[in-house]
């Protein structure tokens, strides 16, 4: 898929801020035990702070692995960078696993290159090892949004709905947690990341449509924009 090229999720947003990257991994460790031995995989790792982060945190004997289509010359030196496709890097690897970590990034596959992707996590998986996914919250969500932006979004998150049902069908037993992170942003860098394309929904939308979201939020927000980034996990 040529389009889901994403380059500026994690490039200086509130997603790859200290006190967010702080907050997920707390909200990990609570739903997870983890240990200095323990070994990490990260699908989708964008630029792999998250996992860095992790490394750091839990003084982590080997390094985490992050896996991902696109190579960034700013990723995290704290972990072991693949790039590879999330499927293809199971025929090459060996190793076993106590967390995979798919977050944001299931959306952006198949449904049949979902079900091949679980079934090779858990194959990968170590005794009481966990996959976590995490995908936008389907019911409230409050990402701010300008109309042609609104209905990608909707679109997109009625498609991550098929796809946490496919997941329940396939693993009846997965657990459901919420993360909630409140952002607070300053709407000048809200409109950089708009411009930039930092979400998936944004990638096929034209300048012309851009700069008219633009405006749209422009006139819609104050300076300072506030709402709460909500996310659903499946733990498998
Ligand atoms: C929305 S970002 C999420 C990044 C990171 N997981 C986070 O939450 O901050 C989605 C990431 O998935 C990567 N990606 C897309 N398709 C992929 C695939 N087939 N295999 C591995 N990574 C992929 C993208 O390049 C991008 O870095």
């Amino acid at each position: 898929m040529a389009s889901t090229v994403i380059k500026n999720w994690d490039n200086k947003t509130w997603l790859s801020s200290n006190d967010y990257i702080k907050s997920f991994n707390k909200f990990l460790f609570k739903n997870i035990k983890l240990n200095p031995n323990s070994e990490i995989l990260d699908i989708g790792c964008g630029r792999g702070k998250i996992l860095g982060t992790i490394k750091s945190s839990l003084k982590l004997k080997v390094k985490p692995t992050g896996i991902d289509v696109i190579n960034h010359k700013d990723k995290d030196k704290r972990i072991n960078f693949k790039k590879s496709d999330a499927t293809s890097f199971f025929l090459t690897s060996k190793k076993k696993f106590d967390l995979i970590l798919i977050k944001q990034t299931i959306h952006l596959l198949t449904f049949k290159k979902i079900k091949r992707l679980l079934f090779l996590c858990k194959k990968n998986l170590k005794h009481n090892g966990k996959i976590f996914i995490l995908t936008l919250d389907g019911k409230k969500n409050e990402l701010p949004t300008f109309r042609k932006m609104k209905i990608r979004l909707n679109k997109s998150l009625k498609r991550d709905n098929k796809v946490l049902k496919l997941i329940t069908r396939l693993y009846p037993q997965r657990k459901r947690k919420n993360f909630i992170y409140k952002v607070k942003i300053n709407k000048k860098k809200y409109l950089t990341m708009i411009e930039n394309k930092y979400i998936s929904i944004l990638l096929p939308l034209s300048k012309n449509e851009i700069l008219e979201g633009i405006e749209e939020i422009n006139y819609k927000y104050k300076n300072y924009i506030q709402f709460r980034d909500k996310l659903d996990c499946f733990i498998l």
